[in-house]
């Protein structure tokens, strides 16, 4: 299989599958305890069913968006994740690059393996620093500070990771970083040849947001350990209030699921939240982004941009999202499998695809600008 051959999620997932070492492979494309949420995440958009009107004169669609404050050609963004260096040596060089290439917004994690100054200097795309609430409250404000002089405008406070899920496919296969060949890990290796050679013939890896802060040197951490020692759990509202006003700028939550939470960030100050249940990889069992949209959107949607990720394959996905109320919709694995699959040229694959969907979707339902697509154009079964 080559990358010619991939036409949706699950292609790019099975050449990213040939590609990968098993653990690596199973961290991108685990979850939590039964991974009860990571499936739902997926199945959540087939509980509605989009209404279409015809004969609107469609030639033109224009997909182009504004969310946080930025303006985007896609309603599509590619959310911050974690270790991009490690699926792909171009890791997050590769999802900045693409992101630009479709004029959208990309994010850039607290654990990415490249640093945000970099990519905020060779791209002109929005880019939003996402954030972890470390117990070090130095590292906290040197982050933001490190944010503030790069030129980021947004930032991403994720509040779902207060301690690590707990992701058994890790435990099996004993993921963690800095990624240690291990003798099983020899084994990929000479499953996985060019994998092998590309990690060990480019840049060493490395976490430079954390880097100046957290000697990795001598210890490796599984993600979880990371959550659970290093983040800290008596963050509360209060803390949260602080950083909206010492940031002072776009400023969002991922990981809010509840109406009351999401009253009480726009309450706060925040200008936007991510209904997210971390990709199913937190807490199993959590309801899903899409299932709380409705009620959310209704109750903070004048008030704060709502956007949603989880479980998104199809053009249909987004809009859907798009017809509740959501502003744009996060991607994850989706970018993921295609980077591991191919670097840059496979998430721009992705992405093509995926606008391939959306504007024949959007001919198809009768729209010609996203703003069309409104709440009566989806009927829950
Ligand atoms: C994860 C974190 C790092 O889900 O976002 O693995």
């Amino acid at each position: 299989m080559r990358l010619n051959d991939c036409h949706n999620f699950h292609d790019f997932q099975t050449l990213a599958r040939k590609r990968l070492p098993s653990p690596i492979y199973n961290y991108i494309a685990g979850g939590a305890d039964d991974e009860v949420t990571l499936r739902a995440n997926t199945s959540s958009f087939e509980r509605c069913d989009l209404i279409p009107n015809v004969l609107r004169g469609v030639e033109d669609v224009d997909l182009s968006t504004t969310v946080m404050g930025q303006k985007i050609d896609l309603p599509v963004y590619l959310s911050p994740t974690a270790l991009q260096r490690l699926f792909h040596h171009q890791g997050e060089r590769a999802t900045a690059a693409a992101a630009e290439k479709f004029g959208t917004m990309f994010g850039v994690s607290s654990l990415g393996t490249v640093s945000m100054e970099e990519l905020a200097k060779k791209h002109s795309n929005p880019q939003v620093y996402q954030f972890y609430f470390h117990k070090d409250r130095g590292l906290n404000h040197a982050m933001m500070q490190k944010a503030k002089e790069s030129g980021i405008k947004v930032m991403m406070l994720t509040v779902d990771s207060i301690t690590g899920g707990n992701r058994e496919r890790d435990l099996r296969t004993g993921f963690s970083i800095p990624f240690r060949l291990t003798v099983a890990g020899a084994l990929q290796f000479a499953i996985k040849p060019m994998w092998g050679i590309n990690y060990v013939t480019h840049e060493k890896f490395s976490l430079p947001q954390l880097d100046a802060h957290i000697d990795m040197k001598g210890d490796s951490l599984t993600i979880g350990r990371y959550f659970t020692e290093m983040l800290d759990p008596s963050m509360t509202w209060d803390d949260v209030e602080k950083m909206v006003a010492e940031w002072g700028g776009e400023f969002c939550l991922k990981g809010v699921m509840s109406v009351e939470d999401a009253k009480r960030a726009a309450d706060i100050g925040c200008t936007g939240i991510v209904l997210s249940n971390h990709g199913g990889r937190q807490l199993d069992g959590s309801t899903t982004a899409f299932d709380q949209l409705d009620e959310i959107v209704q109750a903070v949607g004048d008030r704060i941009d709502v956007m949603i990720d989880g479980g998104v394959q199809r053009g249909t996905h987004v809009l859907k999202a798009l017809a509740i109320g959501a502003k744009a919709v996060g991607l994850g694995r989706y970018y993921l499998f295609p980077l591991a699959a191919a670097g840059q040229a496979g998430i721009e694959r992705a992405v093509g695809k995926l606008k391939e969907e959306l504007v024949r979707d959007m001919r198809l339902m009768g729209c010609t600008s996203v703003n069309q697509l409104t709440r009566d154009m989806v009927k829950f079964k």
